[in-house]
């Protein structure tokens, strides 16, 4: 069943948005070798409580952490650990916020240091496959053009997308109808409409688009290993096209910042 949101719950919705928004922001600034992926974590989880959210996945159905952590070659759901991040890794962080009712959901995957060009490939590729995908977000059409568009995106850069998980509707739950894959034929599955807020979120791999499960259920990885990207953002369709409710520009400002000083942050995790 697909609710279509009042302008009240819009509204709602934006502002749980912003502040997952800003949360990966705080993350943004912490992103560095020898930093362990349980500091990034708690990073999020406690701006988002000084912020009156709440960190939706923790706990959602006895997930670990606040924010999935999808080092390399885990595609999702990774959990929050002891292992230090590495010049060269690269770090999805996806997080879910809950604020007044409603949730927000983004995703963003960062290069630890210099990285190689080829992985960078994969993100700028894997980011812009996103931006495709919003764009084929219009009232009239239906979800197979999103799919498609993001489908045929990556596999002409050479790449391909997970299968087995797919971006969601969301609104009072993170995860509500339609499903949103990331592969599929244009002109199928349900009408778009004014007023449905969605989740687009590509998982691109490197190599086969093949996944693996752990045994504890959750933690998701590449079956031949090589990297995979993540990126997502929460939107609203309108008359007038897609309003984009999550923003990547508060990551971006603290990249930028940390580029221009220099600085590399002090590892806290360090005796
Ligand atoms: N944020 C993920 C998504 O994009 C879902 C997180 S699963 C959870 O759909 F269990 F960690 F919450
Ligand atoms: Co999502």
């Amino acid at each position: 069943m697909i609710f279509l949101k009042t302008e009240e719950e819009i509204e709602k919705i934006r502002l749980a948005s912003d502040l997952v928004s800003r949360t990966l922001g705080e993350v943004a600034r912490w992103v560095a070798p020898g930093v362990t992926t349980r500091r990034l974590d708690d990073v999020a989880r406690e701006f988002i409580l000084d912020n009156g959210g709440k960190p939706a996945c923790l706990g959602y159905h006895g997930f670990p952490g606040t924010l999935c952590i999808e080092v390399n070659e885990t595609v999702v759901h990774g959990f929050p650990s002891s292992y230090e991040l590495r010049e060269g890794d690269i770090i999805g962080t996806d997080c879910v916020v809950e604020l007044n009712g409603y949730n927000g959901d983004s995703c963003f995957t960062f290069a630890v240091g210099e990285i190689d060009p080829k992985v960078r490939r994969l993100l700028e590729v894997t980011r812009h496959s996103l931006t495709v995908g919003v764009e084929a977000a219009r009232a009239g059409k239906r979800v197979g053009d999103i799919s498609n568009a993001v489908q045929t995106y990556c596999e002409k850069a050479g790449y391909n997308v997970v299968r087995e998980m797919c971006g969601h509707g969301i609104g009072r739950s993170m995860h509500e109808d339609p499903e949103v894959p990331n592969y599929g034929r244009r002109g199928m599955g349900p009408i778009l409409k004014p007023g449905m807020a969605i989740c687009i979120e590509p998982m691109v791999n490197m190599g086969s688009r093949n996944i693996v499960i752990e045994r504890d259920g959750w933690q998701c990885r590449t079956k031949d290993r090589k990297p995979s990207a993540h990126f997502e953002h929460t939107l609203v369709i309108r008359e007038e096209g897609p309003e984009v409710l999550t923003t990547f520009r508060y990551i971006d400002e603290a990249l930028e910042a940390a580029s221009r000083s220099g600085l590399t942050i002090e590892n806290p995790d360090k005796e």
